[in-house]
């Protein structure tokens, strides 16, 4: 499959989409970078995927090690940010350095940081591991940890060098997980599709051992990369887009002491979103329900649990990023499956949004 080429002129980079290209990283990297190579990895997969890595990295020539981070979303801190810094330090790796991540999104995220902080910034490359991470965060150079106060609340964004998506290794992905990136799946076929061809596939369902998995994350990848050429550092309204879900979504995620995975938690926020749209007049009933019959056929949450507080969701929801200055919540809403529009403020007040996925037990129309 031809890469994905995410045009953002000298921070231009592609993203390969592909099986078996896990040994093929070390050649990848000749001509590209200069050591050594630091891998930064998800404990749970170092056996199974990290040590190929650094096997096929040690027969390019260069010299390697690789650094294990414990599994899940509390390893996005400043304990772990700082450890990691630490650790490249007593190494003494110098500028010429490179950090390769390798994992999901939450190693992507810490080891990105990690590499846009460490002497100021040295060479990134992404290699994921889960859905999320192939079709959305190790693709746009966001990075970032999160502070007890909130989610991603400090970062920078720093592109990566390359991307390499092995679909290999979604096959030791649990379902769970899968399901969590197929929330993303649907966000673009939400916000940026508007023949609907992307929602129509997704809304009947995916597996990872579908034949057209592949060109699934392509397509993703596609208009991720397009939206980010056009707003890299999302000041011109359009980045803004994937965050369709991800308002409510991060503060669910956050209230719920990381209870609902970030997929999870942003398939609740779609949901709200897009019955938000409905009540804004932008959107019929009938895209709610094919909203929700979208996220049943992946096996998503269609109601937020009881025992998340809703007082925690809103102070959560308050710290967000995507607070205006007035203080108000600007909402991602949607015109059309496949189309959205951001910076909505003019809708219902949160606590309703809430309240509907409190109450609204749905279950899939057949
Ligand atoms: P994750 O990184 O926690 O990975 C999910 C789980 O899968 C972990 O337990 C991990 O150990 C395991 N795992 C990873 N690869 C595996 C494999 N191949 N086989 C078996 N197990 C595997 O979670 P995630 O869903 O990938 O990423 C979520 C994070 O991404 C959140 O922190 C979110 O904020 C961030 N994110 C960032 C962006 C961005 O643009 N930077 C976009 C979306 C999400
Ligand atoms: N995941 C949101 C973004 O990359 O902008």
């Amino acid at each position: 499959m031809k890469p994905v080429h995410v045009d953002l002129g000298p921070r231009s980079y592609d993203v390969l989409i592909g099986r078996g290209l896990l040994d093929q990283v070390g050649k990848q990297l000749k001509d590209k970078v200069k050591g050594p190579v630091v891998i930064i990895a998800d404990q749970s997969i170092i056996t199974l995927y990290a040590t190929k890595v650094e096997n096929s990295i040690r027969e390019a020539g260069f010299h390697v090690f690789t650094l294990s981070v414990p599994s899940g979303e509390r390893s996005k801190s400043s304990e772990e940010f700082s450890r990691l810094l630490s650790e490249l330090a007593k190494r003494k790796v110098p500028r010429s350095g490179t950090i390769i991540a390798i994992g999901g999104g939450v190693i992507g995220d810490l080891a990105g940081f990690v590499a846009a902080s460490y002497l100021r910034g040295i060479t990134f490359i992404q290699v994921p591991t889960t859905l999320l991470a192939m079709v959305d965060s190790s693709v746009g150079g966001k990075t970032g940890i999160n502070l007890p106060e909130g989610k991603n609340l400090v970062g920078a964004f720093y592109q990566p060098k390359l991307v390499v998506a092995d679909l290999d290794t979604l096959k030791t992905l649990p379902s769970r997980e899968f399901s969590a990136g197929m929330a993303e799946v649907i966000k673009y076929g939400a916000i940026k599709d508007e023949d609907e061809v992307l929602f129509d596939r997704v809304a009947k369902g995916v597996k990872p051992d579908n034949y057209d998995l592949d060109k699934i994350i392509e397509n993703c990848v596609t208009i991720k990369a397009d939206i980010v050429k056009n707003d890299e550092f999302e000041t011109r309204g359009q980045r803004a887009l994937l965050n369709f879900g991800h308002t409510l979504g991060h503060a669910i995620e956050n209230a719920s002491d990381y209870e609902y995975l970030h997929g999870e938690a942003i398939a609740l926020g779609m949901l709200a979103a897009t019955w938000l749209s409905t009540q804004a007049g932008l959107l019929p009933n009938e895209a709610l329900t094919a909203m929700r019959n979208a996220l049943a056929a992946n096996d998503l949450p269609l109601y937020l649990r009881h025992s998340v507080n809703a007082g925690r969701i809103l102070s959560a929801l308050e710290k967000d990023k995507k607070i205006g200055p007035d203080g108000r919540v600007q909402w991602v809403l949607l015109e059309k499956i496949g189309k959205a529009k951001t910076g909505c403020t003019e809708v219902i007040e949160p606590d309703y949004a809430i309240d509907f996925l409190y109450k609204e037990a749905f279950k899939p129309k057949s």
